[in-house]
């Protein structure tokens, strides 16, 4: 089989690392890809297409006989490329543009959940600054403070506020509605009550009918130590994340995983592919903070390694709506870490074409992937091209085992201005 994966991070990575395990597999392109994709040399290979160009890849695929397209961010969904190889009569793995809703619209998805009954934050939904401001300062005389502020439309998880106070809302209204820092994304604004709790991540992969679980992670998005600074991509992740205990994991499944694709299939958006439940679990009850139409990232770091059945074939069930008796396992007691390396300055200014050093050592370091993100290889020389560069993943017997090994492996690579958080997983030690 020959199989095109979308995107140019590490999750992209780590999706061609699995892909190319695949006994069925005999090519994966990877297209835009990165440094560490083109390096994978053997079966892999880097096409340069940006995966927004949607017509581009489909001509790629039409050209080349890739049988199976994964796609790997957010935008080509939220653009319809789903869509577009379907009535070309390609196989591709994701939801419609009309599905992809729960995440390019929080206006849909809340709405969606609320009919659905699916337990999610209480919301107001504006579509202009003066009915916000109003709803802000009835707020403000009941005193209900923190209040989170949403762009509707995909910000690249930046377009979110929690205001302590009327002053800090009102900034946001203005910057959404007025300064319109996020364009076309804030023509719709979401305020909505502020969750309690501790956040996990519960992904799945689905035919629309049946899903099969991967094991629930849990993400650093913060900048800093100890989850302080600012909101970033994701500083490094873990799985499995305790915090989702079976008894929590029962109660996603059937008050909010079973609900979401029912409420979707009857609502005539047959939802297909991966889905991303982003959970606020506060004393044990779980609801929802955000769907994503997608695997997560940094988390796909973590749970991909993770699965020890065959993920082409899962893809391939996925597909053909035989998911249910396809097997889904993964590897039995183990946990899974990854440390994002990222460019100094990051998630503000930071700079490009910076010289990369890996130690050989990491290669034969015990259940270690060195996932790129922001990498990429210019006359055979690796240099930094984003603001996460790696994301280093390691794998152990204990969650303990599998920070320790990512952290060994982190210290193998170097270049000028690399920065990590140094207390990945310990909220979970
Ligand atoms: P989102 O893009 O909706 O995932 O929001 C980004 C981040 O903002 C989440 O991961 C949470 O940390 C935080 N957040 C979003 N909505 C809420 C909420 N209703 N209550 C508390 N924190 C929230
Ligand atoms: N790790 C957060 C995301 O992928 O949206």
């Amino acid at each position: 089989m020959k199989v095109l994966v979308i995107g140019s991070g590490a999750r992209e990575h780590a999706m061609a690392l699995a892909v190319s395990g695949s006994r069925n597999v005999d090519t994966v392109f990877v297209a835009p890809g990165n440094g560490g994709t083109a390096l994978m040399g053997g079966k892999v290979a880097n096409v340069p297409l940006k995966a927004s160009d949607l017509e581009g890849l489909l001509h790629f695929v039409e050209k080349n006989g890739i049988d199976l397209t994964v796609v790997g961010p957010e935008h080509p969904l939220e653009l319809g490329i789903v869509d577009l190889f379907r009535s070309a009569g390609k196989k591709i793995i994701g939801p419609t543009q009309a599905a992809a809703r729960l995440e390019s619209s929080k206006a849909f998805a809340k709405e969606f959940m609320q009919r659905n009954g699916i337990p999610t934050a209480a919301y107001h939904h504006f579509t202009d600054i003066s009915a916000a401001d109003a709803y802000i300062e009835k707020a403000a005389s009941t005193g209900t403070f923190p209040l989170v502020i949403k762009a509707s439309g995909l910000c690249a998880g930046k377009g979110v506020f929690i205001a302590m106070n009327a002053e800090e809302a009102h900034a946001a209204t203005s910057d959404l509605f007025e300064e319109r820092i996020f364009g076309a994304a804030a023509d719709e604004v979401i305020i909505e009550e502020f969750l309690h709790g501790e956040e996990a991540s519960v992904f799945l992969l689905t035919d629309g009918t049946s899903y099969r679980l991967f094991l629930p992670a849990q993400d650093h998005k913060r900048i800093g130590d100890g989850d302080t600074g600012k909101n970033t991509g994701g500083m490094g992740a873990y799985a499995p994340a305790p915090l989702v205990t079976p008894e929590v994991m029962k109660k996603v499944e059937e008050r909010i995983i079973g609900p979401t694709l029912h409420g979707m299939a009857e609502e005539g958006n047959h939802y297909t592919g991966f889905l991303y439940v982003g959970l606020m679990i506060d004393k044990g009850e779980p609801s929802v903070v955000e769907y994503n139409a997608r695997l997560g990232d940094p988390e796909t770091q973590v749970v991909l390694p993770l699965l020890k059945s065959d993920f082409v074939s899962a893809l391939s069930a996925c597909f053909d709506g035989s998911l249910a008796g396809t097997p889904f396992e993964m590897h039995a007691g183990k946990s899974a870490s990854t440390v994002v390396i990222s460019s100094g300055g990051y998630p503000d200014h930071y700079e490009n074409g910076k010289e990369i050093s890996i130690d050989e050592a990491v290669a034969s370091m015990p259940e270690c992937m060195v996932f790129h993100a922001g990498t990429s290889l210019q006359d055979e020389r690796l240099v930094t091209a984003g603001g996460r560069v790696f994301s280093v993943t390691a794998l152990g017997d204990t969650l303990r085992e599998s920070i320790d090994r990512a952290y060994r492996a982190v210290g193998k690579i170097s270049f000028e201005g690399a920065y990590c958080r140094k207390d990945i997983g310990a909220k979970a030690l």
